[in-house]
């Protein structure tokens, strides 16, 4: 049954019509919309708008309603335009007519968009509880990871020797930054728009900043119409899903190489990796390549939360309903991705090889302008031993003291010793290197952020 029959309309929806606009998508916010109509009466019956029996009676009809929603009880008909209609419905099979109060000074435009909301805070806090789990889970592979020590890349040639765990971190310091861009986002998501009515507000004494406060939410809009218009935050939320699936793509993507038999640095359990129909031998990184693809089906996401924007006119217009699609398989991808790599990376083991010898080339060439030889010059001289030893099919394993010093007489027989990728490592001293000591300073201070030092595990108490 339609909210509108009965009144202007002598037909009742054609099933066409029905088939068309209604969506059960949005049954997903049916216990965030229950939430927002609790506040939504308490305030009326302050307000003196219904009296305070009637505003009691709902608030216990719509209690009934959140135990049906949390206990999955809560029975959905397929007469049912909406989750808000879904739930008036329910209310009326409660508490009787005066179920008709509920939706005084209120309207399915100021409703959804701060259902919307709701869920969003919801989904940001879950999902910087999923991005913290997948750091700790890098941290613990870093601690493991000890002194090994490989190359790190760069236009995927081996580059300088840095410390595995440096590697690791690398991406945990990423998840931070998705994490607090989630955390920043709930400072304007968390705006109650409950109170903008269809768009322009009401002639009722309403109480905004009553059901903002009641649903633990930071404020009150200041704009009716921007309130119902707008759905820039579900657009931010998305952004922020996308740039994290950024991030664990790439993780994936190196995950995948550093599994093929080329590389040889990690063995994921056997709990985490699927075999092949056809080939015996195969183990393969399942997780780490869904991941991957399913990142570009969240810049999808962001497409279409972006596009179904542009060109609106103001204010609330049915196309907004197709917001939720996109803001939940985002908020799916994401979690459950997150959730997959923290299992992965938790069973990996690391094995990798030691780096070519030419990663320290650099060292080498450092070696010299220690002792003020400008670094062009320095750099070319060692480009030349490279290219001497390579011509001769030898590295600088190959090279000792006295034939260093034969290349440059400004290098000692000692500097021999450079060419090791630990000691690369060891003398690196330039802050957030890729050394040990700033390795251990990392695991610190990342440590400390995970026992509760993030902002956003703390800032929102929002229902
Ligand atoms: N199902 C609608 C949506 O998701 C709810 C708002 C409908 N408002 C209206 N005036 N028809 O956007």
């Amino acid at each position: 049954m339609s909210l509108w029959a009965g009144g202007r309309f002598t037909d009742g929806p054609d099933d066409v019509l029905w088939r068309f606009t209604a969506d059960p998508i949005d049954r997903r916010l049916l216990h965030v919309d229950v939430l927002g109509s609790i506040a939504h009466v308490s305030m009326l019956g302050e307000q003196g708008l219904i009296d305070t029996d009637d505003a009691a009676t709902l608030a216990d009809g719509l209690r009934q309603i959140e135990v049906e929603a949390v206990e999955g009880t809560f029975a959905f008909h397929d007469s049912d335009e909406d989750v808000h209609t879904a739930v008036e419905r329910r209310l009326g099979e409660l508490v009787g007519d005066i179920a008709g109060k509920l939706h005084t000074a209120r309207s399915r435009n100021d409703q959804v968009a701060l259902d919307l909301r709701l869920y969003l805070i919801r989904a940001t806090k879950r999902n910087i509880d999923g991005l913290l789990g997948l750091i700790d889970a890098l941290v613990s592979k870093a601690e493991e990871a000890g002194d090994i020590v490989v190359p790190s890349y760069t236009h995927l040639q081996q580059a300088q020797a840095v410390p595995l765990a440096h590697h690791l971190l690398a991406y945990a310091w990423m998840l931070v930054r998705d994490g607090s861009r989630f955390t920043d986002a709930v400072s304007r998501i968390g705006i109650s728009p409950l109170g903008a009515g269809a768009s322009g507000g009401s002639s009722l004494g309403i109480d905004p900043s009553a059901t903002a406060a009641a649903l633990g939410m930071n404020a009150s809009f200041s704009n009716s119409m921007d309130a119902v218009a707008s759905r820039d935050v579900a657009a931010e939320f998305v952004w922020c899903c996308s740039q994290a699936m950024i991030h664990l793509s790439r993780l994936s993507e190196d995950l995948i190489l550093w599994a093929s038999s080329e590389f040889g640095w990690v063995t994921f359990g056997d709990a985490f990796t699927t075999g092949s129909s056809a080939m015996p031998q195969k183990k393969n990184p399942d997780i780490a390549e869904l991941a991957r693809g399913r990142a570009a089906t969240v810049i999808g996401d962001l497409t279409t939360i972006l596009t179904l924007q542009k060109g609106l006119p103001m204010t609330y217009n049915r196309d907004l309903q197709e917001d939720k699609r996109p803001v939940f398989h985002a908020d799916d991808t994401l979690s459950g991705s997150l959730e997959a790599l923290t299992g992965l990376i938790g069973s990996a083991e690391f094995h990798p090889p030691a780096p070519d010898a030419w990663v320290t080339a650099l060292d080498l060439a450092e070696v010299l302008v220690e002792r003020g030889v400008p670094f062009r010059e320095a750099h070319h001289v060692v480009g030349k031993i490279v290219s001497s030893l390579s011509a001769d099919g030898a590295t600088f394993a190959d090279l000792d003291g006295a034939a260093l010093v034969a290349f440059d007489q400004r290098f000692h027989p000692d500097d021999i010793s450079r060419v090791d990728p630990i000691a690369s490592v060891t003398h690196r001293v330039s802050p957030g290197g890729a050394s040990m000591e700033s390795v251990e300073g990392q695991i610190a201070a990342l440590r400390q952020l995970l026992a509760g030092a993030d902002p956003g595990r703390q800032s929102d108490n929002a229902v």
